[in-house]
């Protein structure tokens, strides 16, 4: 599945207002006595965790953004400097590497294409301080994180994995949201070459793997609240329940009550009448 850099660029602004809780915090007194702090981000996109963390992190900071995507990977600097120009922040952008100044602190930006399951054949992890993964666990089996997490304990790995998706909610309230919704849930935990993703669910599981491995946690809400002034963020998740539930019905009549549904919802945006909450849980482990 790739992902378009349109929507991660759209769900940035309500990532960006939902992560301020108690993990955040954790964080950053964890790691309050560095004065330089490696990060490997993985499944990093087009770098929107460097966005987010780069000027409040007291540290100079050294990035690797880690994806499997190349066309996100490759776009990701040039990106991060046209947002550090926005800022007014002095710049170097080479072919492999972006460095810039935020205060007196420098960060330094390169990008690796591959899997975050192959990680430490791709990364020295002894040189690591911490993980980051913005709204990537829902996506993987509960057996491929366990997989993951093992090559983080030989290091004793902190990681911090915000923006799980855990539900969502449409309003105004009706029964027959809720059905859509929750298939759209099952289309997330469906049947894939991999196994099923852990979706809902993710938190969760990953917790009690965490806790298997002897990991301390600590677990925050991150959930966006999406106002009615909102029309392209409520286009965005009206159009990926559209193609989710499609694939998970067959009969003709329940398929042509959920496009019903769907003109509905798009009408209900249009005249400014829908509403969604969309609720994720953060993890730091350390
Ligand atoms: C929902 S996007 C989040 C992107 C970014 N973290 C952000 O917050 O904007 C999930 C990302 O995980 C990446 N991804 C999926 N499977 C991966 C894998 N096996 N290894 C590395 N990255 C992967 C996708 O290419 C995509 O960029």
């Amino acid at each position: 599945m790739s992902f378009d850099p349109n929507w991660l660029e759209t769900r940035y602004r309500f990532d960006s207002s939902a992560r301020k809780n108690s993990t955040e915090k954790k964080m950053l007194d964890h790691f309050s006595s560095l004065a330089n702090i490696n990060i490997v981000d993985i499944g990093a996109g087009t770098g929107n965790n460097v966005r987010y963390y780069a000027s409040f992190l007291p540290q100079n900071q050294n990035w690797l953004l880690l994806d499997s995507d190349s066309d996100l990977n490759s776009q990701s600097l040039v990106l991060l400097s046209q947002w550090a120009k926005k800022n007014h922040w002095s710049y170097q952008l080479s072919e492999n590497e972006l460095r810039f100044q935020v205060a007196t602190k420098t960060v330094t930006v390169k990008t690796k294409l591959g899997s975050l399951l192959e990680l430490n054949k791709l990364v020295d992890l002894a040189k690591v301080n911490l993980i980051t993964a913005n709204a990537v666990f829902d996506l993987f089996s509960s057996l491929q994180w366990k997989n993951f997490l093992s090559q983080l304990i030989p290091f004793s790995l902190p990681l911090l994995a915000t923006l799980n998706y855990s539900e969502m909610n449409f309003f105004p309230f009706c029964e027959i949201n809720q059905k859509y919704i929750d298939i759209y849930n099952q289309h997330m935990t469906r049947k894939q070459k991999f196994g099923k993703a852990m979706g809902p669910d993710c938190a969760e599981q990953m917790s009690h793997v965490l806790t298997q491995y002897n990991y301390s946690t600590i677990t925050g809400q991150s959930n966006w609240v999406i106002n009615t002034k909102e029309n392209f963020m409520l286009h965005f998740l009206i159009g990926f329940m559209e193609k989710s539930v499609e694939e998970m019905i067959s009969a003709p009549l329940e398929k042509k009550a959920f496009q019903q549904w769907v003109i509905k919802k798009r009408k209900e945006i249009e005249e400014s009448r829908l509403e969604a909450k969309v609720h994720h849980i953060d993890i730091f482990a350390w």
